[in-house]
């Protein structure tokens, strides 16, 4: 297969961590005999600094013209002034927007070597296999009016959180398909007893499920969920929400884990269309640059990459063993190791990986 993947690796420890999926691509494509061709574009906080845009607009007709899109980060604290107008996080959302990507899944599930890192009591995080479906390019992150005025009592600030039915059927239909070759369970979360856009919402889940009766359908209260996703978490399969509430609750999952270095993600659109995947970590500006940051969650990315985008089952197959194969050798990375582990850093960690894929163990 020849395929193009358009690398951003953006800001922080985005590029030391989008290097190692690099590296494993690379290992993989040697292995299966693929050609797949890897360009970095600029993006992100380095591309205001460079070209005053956050997503160039060279950088995006790459993205629209690959396979797939791998990204390492976007942000950091030079940029958190609120009074600033361009912020590198306008590049994700107008890249997100631009792909179309409407569906993102987050998948939260523990790893074996790793199950004692939860904060949770062992018997809590047993079992634990959620895979959270975000509505990414709708609600009050792009709902209008949006903006700020003065009024009578000082500056005010206004989003406003608006679906229609398309939106909400498409993505809650793509919970549904994925329900179905997992567990068979939807969950899906609003705040239908506060507010209009979540009735509507409800609604319409509610006619998708009864058009998909063989997978069984639950909705909750948003705040319900925040509770539950502590208390009971194992009892989730499929879960299904719009864009704020899954920006909250799949961070809230993440730390179920207790390894948020670990947790890659995946944003799809339509059939046919440039996949994002990202690790759903932040640009960790505190240990850029120092080689201990986790590249882990980027190379699972680039394996959801390998599987939704180019439909190489068997080569993120093998990218997933080969991390869990890694890590049941006893290597971590600094922030998921326990005291008297082997620590490696970011770079050993990418080569490690990319070794195990073509079949030398362990370097
Ligand atoms: C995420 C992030 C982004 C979001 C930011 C960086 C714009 O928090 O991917 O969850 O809010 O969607
Ligand atoms: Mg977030």
């Amino acid at each position: 297969m020849e395929a193009t993947i358009t690398l951003l690796p953006g800001d922080g420890i985005g590029p030391e961590i989008v290097a190692e999926a690099k590296k494993v691509l690379t290992a993989v494509a040697h292995r299966y005999h693929h050609t797949f061709h890897l360009p970095e574009y600029i993006y992100g906080g380095a591309a205001i600094d460079e070209l005053g845009d956050p997503l160039p607009e060279e950088t995006l007709a790459a993205c629209l013209n690959s396979q797939g899109v791998l990204m390492g980060a976007v942000g950091h604290p030079k940029f958190d002034d609120p009074t600033l107008k361009v912020r590198p996080e306008q590049g994700l959302l107008r890249l997100r927007q631009a792909l179309g990507v409407f569906a993102n899944l987050r998948p939260v599930k523990v790893f074996d070597a790793l199950a004692d890192a939860s904060p949770l009591k062992p018997e809590r995080v047993q079992g634990v296999d959620i895979l959270f479906v975000r509505e990414l390019i709708g609600g009050i992150y792009f709902g209008t009016p949006q903006g700020r005025t003065v009024g009578e009592h000082g500056r005010e600030g206004f989003n406003t959180m608006r679906y229609n039915e398309m939106e909400i059927r498409r993505v809650v239909q793509v919970a549904f398909d994925l329900a179905r070759k997992r567990r068979g369970k939807v969950t899906s979360v609003d705040k239908a007893n506060v507010l209009a856009v979540s009735r509507v919402w409800r609604e319409v889940a509610h006619e998708v499920a009864a058009e998909n009766p063989d997978v069984q359908y639950e909705d909750i209260l948003v705040d319900a969920m925040a509770m539950y996703l502590i208390n009971r978490p194992a009892d989730f399969d499929v879960v299904v929400t719009g864009n704020l509430f899954g920006d909250i609750l799949s961070d809230e999952a993440s730390m179920i884990t207790g390894s948020l270095g670990m947790l890659p993600s995946a944003a799809l659109g339509e059939a046919g269309g440039v996949g994002l995947y990202e690790p759903i970590h932040g640009s960790a500006p505190d240990i850029a640059g120092q080689g201990i940051a986790n590249p882990l969650a980027t190379i699972l990315s680039a394996a959801m990459l390998l599987r939704s985008s180019l439909n190489l089952d068997e080569e993120a197959g093998v990218v997933e063993t080969a991390v869990s194969q890694v890590l049941a050798a006893g290597y971590r990375t600094r922030d998921i190791a326990r005291p008297g582990e082997n620590v490696v850093g970011c770079t050993e960690m990418g080569d490690l990986v990319a070794n195990v894929i073509a079949g030398e163990k362990y370097g």
